[in-house]
């Protein structure tokens, strides 16, 4: 154990085998907000942490891929420094602080070209916070709540069993109903994930809900286990091109659609020679 730049003491995640063994857990009042997969998209964030703000909820827990894709990093990363009280390591922050796995070419160029971007900020102490932080991520965030509704909950950006990689994808329950069956053994009540850039619920009957149908809320249950997809701030890819997140509290988790200036967005990529026109076209459509 280490203790980062915010006082918080966080497990060494500098091996390959992080994902294994890198947890946290924590007490948290509710309600608490659940963002993830930034992707370096400042104008979404500022948008989500504004509506967070308006809300009057001030615990954030972040379920990683600050970075990757998206024209502003540095921004982003500061940004959940300040902000977040838990950020866990996806894929994509991964990728930045040691080497992209299994990328397609547009995401490892935007990877290569995050890191020379950080590594270009000219003051070191910035430039050291920010990949403090990133090799500081742990994989895993756990609450143990007195609320039989929420119980145990585990927070990761993939999946309770590969934590950075795994994607847990609404086609599994008919694909691969089994894979849902072994995810749900490896958590207590709620497990909440990113990843796939796709809100909604799973149940392990198996079954998955998409926002529309759960009409943007999911009544917590004391009788069901559940894992929430909180979709994606920066990248969403449910034909919704808003950002999206999740604020739970007591009763229920209430799945939050923001919209931003995409278009600004899109401009800003597409003035980055090494980020894929398509990572920055895709935005308008959601997809
Ligand atoms: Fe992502």
């Amino acid at each position: 154990m280490k203790q980062n730049l915010l006082g918080r003491m966080t497990p060494d995640c500098g091996s390959i085998w992080a994902e294994f063994d890198c947890e946290n857990f924590g007490i948290f009042s509710m309600p608490i907000a659940v963002i993830s997969d930034i992707h370096s998209n400042l104008d979404a964030l500022q948008a989500v942490l504004a509506d967070i703000d308006q809300r009057g909820v001030d615990q954030i827990i972040c379920l990683g891929d600050v970075v990757g894709y998206g024209p502003e990093p540095a921004a982003c990363l500061d940004l959940v420094i300040e902000q977040c009280s838990v950020c866990l390591m996806g894929n994509h922050d991964y990728a930045v602080l040691y080497e992209p796995c299994n990328f397609n070419i547009g995401a490892e160029s935007a990877c290569y070209w995050t890191r020379k971007k950080l590594e270009a900020e000219k003051d070191a102490v910035l430039r050291d916070r920010r990949w403090d932080f990133l090799g500081a991520m742990a994989t895993k965030h756990v609450i143990q709540s007195d609320i039989a509704r929420q119980g145990e909950m585990v927070f990761v950006h993939g999946s309770p069993r590969r934590p950075i990689n795994e994607y847990v994808f609404p086609d599994d329950v008919c694909s691969n109903p089994g894979k849902l069956h072994l995810l749900f053994e490896r958590f207590g009540r709620l497990c909440f994930v990113g990843h796939t850039h796709v809100p909604g619920v799973f149940f392990d009957t198996p079954d998955f809900y998409g926002t529309e149908e759960l009409e943007n809320e999911y009544p917590l249950s004391d009788s069901y286990k559940a894992l929430i997809n909180v979709g994606s701030i920066g990248q969403p890819r449910d034909r919704d091109n808003r950002a999206s997140y999740v604020v739970v509290d007591e009763e229920k988790a209430t799945f939050i659609r923001v919209p931003y200036d995409v278009d600004a967005v899109i401009k800003k990529m597409c003035a980055i020679g090494e980020i894929d026109e398509y990572l920055a076209s895709r935005l308008r459509d959601g997809r």
